[in-house]
């Protein structure tokens, strides 16, 4: 049988690659803008890191990691996420010392063994960021309207924002009772999991898929109604702040994601369009994870975009053309020998140029220009080489012009500007 790649790791293939190369540019530039230093993290990590940061009762720590011993039997595992890494790397390389507030993003490869389906893979890129050293309400609304302000430079209109607060260590164990109470009233209808999770970790419950479980949830308290007063202020600060910027928004009480890491303010952005794998984009705050895994008590806020998500909901026509401009089309081995300079100092001159090398049919090389999506096709035959001009082929308005062979590069250079200057 011919090999073919792992179940649910997928080649991205062009064109769909152009796609992918702008979404990327224009986060790099979006998150430059607003402070922030890039960070390269490695994609493996000693698995304890993200048992102790994601949570052990978490599916990904239970059942999604890729996990396995090396060489020296220590135990690695694929990065299923980039925060518990990025937390690791601050308090590694003493980032807190400077005593200032850290913004830094990545992109790149995470792993984790989910069922494949659509919007849904084993590998799959994410574009994220984290924010240390700020606890005041200003940047998590920052952050919302950052992302915001990102889907709308792509075009992407249907991303919609769903918030919550999860409180604090202050608030939140009076939540967890009240909801515990309330599960155990229910917990012959709960699946195995829920039940499981039920003593530990009830607010996982929260988090379950089956539709039994979530008609039981829907009855349970609000995690809104248990916010102390702090927690309070912090949510009503960054409503207000939403409100102010015209953002759109529903508060979602029973949001709790899928990792524990998290305190007070957390978000996931949902597009219908995009089927069961609705969240493009999710995050939150973390105050408490960086002295959880050892570093200083740091307050912390981030989110992590699905690539494979956004980039469907882009539409591939918006994304600014990087096809050549020009196809030199050399029928015949004098054109050719002509030609392949041209082809060089083109390309040198930042003028997008292909050339062909043993086509005859000037049908099948149109063809192909088509294709390829150039501006203009340059024809030089064994006719035109004897009449001493090429044909010049404009290709969305069909129109020619003839071209003396000796002036080529000078012509194309400024049909070449004419048309940047459209
Ligand atoms: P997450 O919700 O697990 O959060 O993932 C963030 C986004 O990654 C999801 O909304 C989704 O778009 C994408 N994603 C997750 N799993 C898959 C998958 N199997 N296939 C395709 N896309 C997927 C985090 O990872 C947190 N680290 C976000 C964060 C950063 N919180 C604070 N800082």
């Amino acid at each position: 049988m011919a090999l073919q790649a792992i179940k649910g790791f997928n080649d991205i293939l062009p064109p769909a690659t152009t796609t992918w190369r702008w979404v990327e540019n224009t986060f790099h530039q979006l998150l430059s803008s607003y402070g922030f230093g890039e960070i390269r993290l490695p994609i493996m990590e000693y698995t304890e890191l993200f048992s102790r940061s994601i949570g052990d009762d978490t599916d990904i720590v239970e059942k999604e990691m890729y996990t396995f011993s090396d060489r020296s039997n220590r135990s690695l595992t694929l990065r299923p996420e980039g925060t518990a890494s990025v937390v690791r790397a601050f308090i590694q390389h003493g980032l807190a010392a400077a005593g200032d507030i850290h913004k830094l993003y990545y992109v790149g490869p995470m792993f984790r063994y989910e069922r494949p389906q659509k919007g849904r893979y084993r590998q799959f890129y994410q574009l994220g960021a984290e924010v240390f050293g700020e606890e005041d309400y200003h940047q998590d609304a920052e952050i919302l309207i950052m992302l915001a302000r990102y889907f709308h430079v792509l075009g992407v209109r249907s991303a919609k924002l769903n918030l919550n607060s999860l409180g604090c260590e202050k608030c939140r164990p009076a939540y967890r009772q009240a909801l515990q109470d309330f599960l155990r009233q229910h917990d012959g209808q709960l699946c195995t999991d829920c039940r499981r999770r039920l003593g530990k970790n009830p607010l996982r419950v929260l988090d379950c898929k089956r539709p039994d479980c979530r008609n039981i949830v829907a009855g349970a308290p609000k995690i809104l109604d248990y916010l102390g007063a702090d927690c309070r202020a912090h949510f009503d600060g960054v409503t207000r702040l939403l409100d102010g910027a015209g953002l759109d928004y529903q508060v979602n009480p029973l949001m709790v994601r899928g990792l524990d890491y998290y305190t007070r303010t957390t978000f996931e952005f949902l597009a219908g369009d995009l089927g069961a794998q609705n969240a493009v984009a999710a995050g939150g705050r973390y105050d408490r994870l960086v002295e959880e895994l050892g570093g200083k008590a740091t307050p912390a806020i981030g989110f992590a975009i699905g690539m494979e998500r956004l980039t469907m909901l882009v539409d591939s026509a918006s994304v600014p053309g990087s096809a050549p401009f020009i196809y030199l089309a050399a029928l015949g081995e004098k054109a050719l020998e002509m030609l392949y300079p041209l082809l060089h100092a083109l390309n040198q001159e930042g003028i997008g140029t292909v050339l062909n090398y043993r086509q005859k049919s000037l049908k099948n090389l149109m063809k192909k220009a088509d294709r390829i999506k150039v501006e203009y096709t340059l024809i030089v035959g064994d006719q035109e080489m004897e009449q001493g001009a090429a044909i010049l082929r404009n290709m969305k308005t069909k129109e020619q012009q003839s071209i003396p062979l000796n002036t080529l590069f000078a012509s194309i250079r400024e049909v070449f500007n004419g048309h940047q200057n459209n």
